[in-house]
């Protein structure tokens, strides 16, 4: 059995201040959650939201990590940097990075592996666009992002390391996979990870869906038995909403 993954990604979003007022509305609201709570925050935030999340059952986590140990990489921040400021977990590969940022299968390959070194628990984002998928490429898509950010990364870690599956078109535009789309894909996608590290991991691996997961969808959602947990971006901005969908994530 697989326990389920709820992360937050605030995005650019919620300054110090409004990270605070968030974070202690929602601590006694998911404080009986049955599934892995994180909260994937602006890297301005991440040492006082894990201060005040210390002791909780809320874990945090960054949007980033820099390749590289150190050194002349402006706008770019360090495993060393976000664990001493109390990340624990690290989103890798996100599609707005790959869309605004240049971020490709090799850099996202690259922080995977440095993320692995350090001890952050990685979730590595993939997901097809709407015109993959109006075109039949879903799978092919979805596996070249897969087998791209896994290269050379070893069983061991593989085991360590978290899968989002956001298609393009459903991140922030209210348009959610379907039921079916959300387990086939990712049903789809265990199937490339078990190519590449066996049934074993396959099966232990976590693979959330992410795509305008709100309290309204997550019932059915995670009612697919291929669905692990979701990554949440507009309705991890308000506590209520968050902590409706982290406690009906069993
Ligand atoms: P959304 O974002 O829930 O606002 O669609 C999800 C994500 O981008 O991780």
């Amino acid at each position: 059995m697989r326990k389920a993954i709820i992360a937050g990604n605030w995005k650019m979003n919620k300054t110090a201040a409004e990270a605070k007022e968030l974070v202690t509305a929602l601590l006694p609201k998911v404080k009986n959650a049955k599934c892995d709570v994180v909260v994937c925050v602006p890297f301005t935030d991440i040492a006082l939201v894990a201060e005040l999340c210390r002791g909780s059952n809320i874990k945090v986590g960054a949007q980033n990590i820099a390749w590289a140990d150190n050194g002349a990489f402006t706008g770019e921040i360090s495993a060393a940097m976000l664990k001493e400021a109390g990340a624990e977990y690290v989103i890798i590969g996100h599609s707005e990075r790959r869309q605004y940022f240049g971020e490709t299968d090799k850099s996202v390959n690259a922080r995977l592996k440095q993320a692995l070194i350090n001890g952050l628990k990685p979730i590595v984002c993939v997901g097809e666009k709407l015109e993959d998928r109006e075109g039949g490429n879903t799978e092919k898509v979805c596996k070249t992002q897969v087998v791209g950010a896994f290269e050379t990364v070893s069983a061991d870690d593989a085991a360590k390391t978290v899968i989002a599956y956001e298609p393009v078109w459903a991140i922030g535009t209210g348009k959610t996979a379907t039921d079916e789309q959300a387990n086939e894909t990712i049903g789809y996608i265990r199937s490339v990870v078990k190519e590449l590290y066996g049934a074993k991991i396959a099966d232990a691996m976590r693979i959330q869906y992410g795509g305008s997961m709100n309290a309204k969808n997550v019932d059915s959602l995670m009612a697919q038995p291929e669905v692990d947990g979701g990554l949440i971006g507009g309705a991890s901005l308000k506590a209520d909403d968050f902590a409706y969908i982290v406690n009906a994530a069993k």
